[in-house]
């Protein structure tokens, strides 16, 4: 007959009670799954924002919301699509409640694009669907992003900010054109698309 363990250490532990080491060995085991998601979580971030060339803003610029409509570059003759010396396109828009100003914007394809937004009101949210851009216009800073279309198309341009009682329906479109047919257009018809 097999002689019982004299020292409490070697004593059989009550039933139901798990023995240290199997405590310890689960909770390491739990610990290393918990560091492997966060771990795949943070390259899946990193991996998204290069893939998708996802960037936060480079800079903050101040403007004041009280005088846009007065003086500077954002008046009223000032917003729509303007072309750069250097051949880029530069697009600025107000947003307000509820709507984007212009409410669709001509922009030639194949050509470095700029939007430059800023609100007048509430904070609002400038997102074109299936392009990198995705930001917050807040009212009191310039939003400046920068994209390129690869090809002609119309673009839903959705406020994705809430904004008050009427932010569902606040829409815009950006519409997207040859580079020919843009340089065709006056001055008027590239900052809406009234005229087709
Ligand atoms: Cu503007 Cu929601």
């Amino acid at each position: 007959m097999v002689e019982p363990p004299s020292g409490p250490l070697q004593r059989p532990l009550p039933d139901g009670t798990v023995p240290e080491r199997v405590v310890v060995r689960t909770e390491e085991r739990w610990l290393a799954i918990m560091v492997a998601m966060l771990v795949t979580m943070m390259l899946i971030m990193v991996l998204a924002s290069f893939i998708g060339a996802l960037h936060p803003a480079s800079n903050v610029e101040v403007i004041d919301s009280r005088t846009l409509h007065l003086k500077g570059e954002f008046v009223e003759s000032n917003l729509g699509t303007a072309l750069e010396p250097d051949g880029s396109a530069t697009v600025r828009l107000i947003a307000q409640q509820y709507d984007f100003v212009p409410r669709c914007v001509v922009i030639p394809a194949q050509v470095p694009v700029r939007f430059r937004l800023t609100s007048d009101d509430v904070i609002h949210g400038f997102l074109l669907p299936d392009t990198n851009i995705n930001t917050m216009v807040v009212p009191g800073f310039v939003a400046e992003v920068r994209t390129r279309f690869s090809r002609p198309g119309d673009y839903v341009m959705p406020c994705h900010e809430y904004c008050g009682l009427g932010h569902q329906a606040m829409w815009a479109r950006v519409r997207v054109v040859p580079w020919e047919q843009f340089a065709h257009r006056g001055l008027l018809e590239r900052t809406s698309c009234a005229a087709q």
